[in-house]
């Protein structure tokens, strides 16, 4: 559904409402129930933020942004609205124009400091005038050299889970939702592009404007600045990059207006009108970020051959699972992540066929169990919906989310049948459009909706609240990835590789065969492998960290992996690659190794990289 029309048919229900409720229930809140969030100090019940003006000032010279968020409030009553900071300094706070007190609440060490700000019932407007400091989390300052072109300093932000607080004053939890402009200064030789309607080319005065004009969870404000170029793949799709990078994404990137019109054909319009993507600096720490209209993406997906544009499907997919339809709470994060795991796999279905499809759905499988493992002793963390209470969103949110997210939809689709499926989605991301869901609205939807009407009876409470895999999982196989197995277990036998049968392998084939080599494969094994194919030197960053990973678990030292480890490390933050290695010393008792690798790389991390790793490896800054 357009955003026009969801508006169009909310004007309706507002006349329908009023025409049936009495004179006093006119001055009723129109603020909606927002169920209660662990994350958040704000009470949006009482008083809500409806719209941001944000007019800052980005200063690398200093490393902070400095500035004035000004909001549109509805208020029920209430004497104070409050929001969510961490890390910022607050200057002055006006409400409708008239200075107003203000004030710090304790500082908590995961969600930060409530802002109390007073107001009275008829409080339109607030405006908090504040600067970002050096602890600030959801930003990036860097460097020229930590950049492609080495030329200029770049920033982004990161805002997912709850780091936006760190670079904007704000009601930071998933129930908000908000429509924005901003007016960003910066130094005239970059641009700024955000998580709205953005400029193509640099302005001459480095003064740039933005709107958003669908409302988004805070979640999703996003901003990078840097010395980038665009390239457009369509009319709706293109790229945003460094310019030495600007023609690789662009050739890699090039199915993107395919993906959108798959995305479409399968669950509805693409409501957000643009989808570009900005290629940033290798230090990102995730491989993508759906910021709405604007996906944020690492340099490591660059692999000249398209093969790991996946990721690309899966932050698409994301404008209806997450964007447009979002978990209410962060423990409702699996109506997020497995939604848009079934849906990238389903885009990259309809675009390459089943074969690359079944891959990368094997693939999750397989991360699942290893995941599963891992929370042996901790089953609590295998349950769909989880129980984040004190603790950090982003430690409690892990792959259970994508992998068995996506195993339950899967096993779903193959119950029902996929049309029946289908056709289901399409109406859940219509009828939630522009709003959250709990998991528990999303099941009664779920009964009331498909397994009802289809007479299915269906363990809906064993996937959804209890640990581990029920046993009418779905079952994937993929004769490719058989093929690579039997082509390791000939080697392994003969001791011999006939390269030819690996000609024609895709990035996924060599990801499976080498993720499965056995425990006991020696290093001289994996010598052999490395003269053949020089994967020590393998430009793919997907092959080159599971390689590394193994060469980690053999001991295998030869053709200079281990100078290519470090190498690696230094320059790429994303934090699912350095974790998937940071471990692998870990646990094969080199974490001296990991540690004199990590006092170098740890400068060229974000923080969410950062955190993560000083914790794995109990390292105190
Ligand atoms: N929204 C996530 C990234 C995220 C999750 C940031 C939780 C902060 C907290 C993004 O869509 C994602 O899942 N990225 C994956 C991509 C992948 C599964 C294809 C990543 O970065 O690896
Ligand atoms: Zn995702």
């Amino acid at each position: 559904m357009k955003f026009t029309t969801l508006l169009s048919k909310l004007s309706l229900l507002v006349l329908v409402l009023c025409l049936s409720c009495n004179s006093e229930k006119k001055e009723a809140p129109s603020t909606k129930n927002y169920v209660k969030e662990i994350h958040s100090f704000a009470n949006p019940n009482e008083s809500v933020i409806k719209h941001l003006d944000l007019n800052i000032n980005v200063d690398f010279d200093s490393e902070t942004i400095n500035g004035i968020a000004t909001y549109d409030i509805e208020n029920t009553n209430a004497k104070e609205i409050i929001l969510d900071t961490k890390f910022l300094e607050i200057d002055q706070v006006t409400a409708d124009g008239a200075t107003t007190e203000f004030s710090l609440g304790e500082f908590n060490e995961q969600l930060g400091q409530p802002l109390h700000i007073k107001i009275s019932n008829d409080t339109k407007q607030i405006a908090v005038t504040y600067k970002t400091t050096n602890k600030t989390e959801a930003l990036q300052w860097l460097n020229a050299q930590q950049t492609a072109d080495k030329d200029h300093p770049f920033l982004f932000t990161q805002g997912q889970a709850i780091l936006t607080r760190t670079w904007i004053p704000i009601q930071d939890s998933p129930q908000i939702r908000i429509t924005y402009d901003a007016t960003v200064k910066v130094p005239s030789e970059l641009m700024a592009v955000m998580s709205a309607k953005n400029p193509t080319q640099k302005t001459t005065d480095g003064r740039y404007s933005f709107k958003m004009e669908q409302p988004i969870p805070p979640y999703l404000m996003a901003l990078a600045v840097g010395d980038i170029v665009y390239k457009p793949i369509s009319e709706r799709t293109g790229v945003y990059a460094e310019k030495t990078l600007i023609d690789k994404a662009h050739y890699e990137f090039g199915d993107m207006e395919k993906m959108v019109v798959a995305a479409e054909q399968l669950y509805g319009d693409y409501d957000w009108d643009q989808f570009d993507v900005i290629v940033l600096p290798p230090s990102f720490p995730f491989g993508g970020m759906e910021n709405p209209r604007l996906t944020f993406a690492t340099p490591t997906i660059i692999a000249g051959d398209r093969s790991l544009t996946s990721l690309i499907a899966h932050e698409l997919a994301h404008s209806w699972s997450g964007n447009l339809v979002t978990n209410a709470t962060w423990n409702d994060f699996w109506l997020n992540e497995g939604f848009t795991v079934y849906f990238e796999i389903r885009i990259m279905e309809a675009l390459y066929g089943k074969d690359r499809a079944n891959m990368i759905a094997l693939i999750s499988r397989q991360d699942l169990d290893e995941e599963l493992e891992g929370f042996e002793n901790e089953p609590e963390a295998t349950k769909l919906k989880l129980d984040l209470e004190g603790k950090n969103p982003d430690d409690g949110m892990n792959s259970i989310a994508y992998d068995k997210g996506y195993l339950f939809l899967r096993t779903l689709e193959e119950t029902v049948g996929r049309d029946t499926f289908d056709a289901f989605l399409k109406s859940y991301f219509e009828t939630n459009a522009f709003s959250t869901v709990t998991t528990e609205q999303f099941v009664a939807y779920l009964k009331s909706n498909l397994l009802e009407p289809n007479a299915v009876t269906f363990n809906l409470d064993e996937w959804i609240y209890q640990p581990g895999v029920p046993s009418n999982q779905a079952i994937i196989t993929s004769d490719k990835f058989t093929n690579a197995e039997n082509t390791l277990k000939t080697f392994l036998e003969s001791d011999t590789i006939d390269t030819s049968l690996t000609t024609d392998w895709t990035t996924l084939e060599w990801v499976h065969f080498i993720r499965n080599f056995p425990e006991t494969m020696t290093s001289e094994a994996m010598a052999k492998l490395d003269k053949a194919f020089d994967l020590s030197h393998a430009t793919n960053s997907h092959i080159a960290m599971v390689w590394f990973e193994q060469a980690i678990n053999h001991d295998y030292h030869g053709n200079g992996v281990d100078e290519t480890i470090e190498s690696f490390l230094t320059t790429v933050g994303r934090r699912w690659y350095v974790n998937t290695l940071f471990k692998a010393f870990k646990r094969n008792d080199r974490v001296a190794d990991a540690l004199a690798i990590y006092k170098k790389s740890r400068q060229n991390y974000h923080s969410v990289t950062a955190n993560t790793i000083d914790e794995l490896l109990d390292y105190k800054p």
